[in-house]
């Protein structure tokens, strides 16, 4: 009955060009594990990257415009599945900060979509060292959403 609800709701929402307002609907273990799922993704676009501003890895330019394509993307997709129905989920890592500082998350994902712009655009114009410092601008807005955000 539920699920029927749910898919009826989503048709209904996307017929009316209106699909954001779904994601309400996701059931909230279901919205944990999509915000994993992307947040896992960016480990994945993020680690060659650096590797290559460590020296671990050669530089190589192409992938550096990959990545940081991928991840100009899923940075953006985790977001709106942090809705309040998932504060009580058992297999979540995400603390209740998010919820009653929602303008320092906010804050937290600005400062990453900016990093992330930043990362493109130095990839897109070969330049090595500004790919490495872009890098290293995103690991932090990583980071520091995560020691205020998510728990250890
Ligand atoms: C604005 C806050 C924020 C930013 C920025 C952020 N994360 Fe996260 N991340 C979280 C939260 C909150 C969780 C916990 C999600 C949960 O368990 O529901 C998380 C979880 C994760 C996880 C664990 C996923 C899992 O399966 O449990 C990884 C890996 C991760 N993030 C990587 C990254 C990387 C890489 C970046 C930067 C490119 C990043 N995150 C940027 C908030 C953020």
């Amino acid at each position: 009955m539920r699920k029927k609800l749910l898919s009826a709701g989503i048709v209904a929402a996307v017929g009316a060009g209106v699909a954001l307002t779904a994601v309400a609907q996701v059931r909230p273990d279901v919205q944990v594990k999509q915000r994993q799922a992307v947040m896992t993704l960016q480990g994945k676009y993020i680690g060659p990257l650096v590797g290559m501003m460590k020296g671990s890895v050669p530089y190589n330019n192409d992938v550096a415009v990959r990545n940081a394509a991928f991840l100009d993307a899923l940075s953006q997709m985790p977001w709106d599945t942090f809705s309040e129905a998932t504060k009580g989920e058992s297999n979540t890592k995400a603390l209740p900060a998010i919820w009653t500082n929602a303008a320092g998350f906010k804050k937290d994902q600005d400062q990453l979509r900016s990093a992330v712009g930043a990362l493109n655009a130095a990839a897109k114009s070969g330049n090595e060292a500004n790919v490495k410092s872009a890098t290293g601008e995103v690991l932090k807005a990583c980071n520091s959403c995560h020691d205020e955000f998510r728990a250890k």
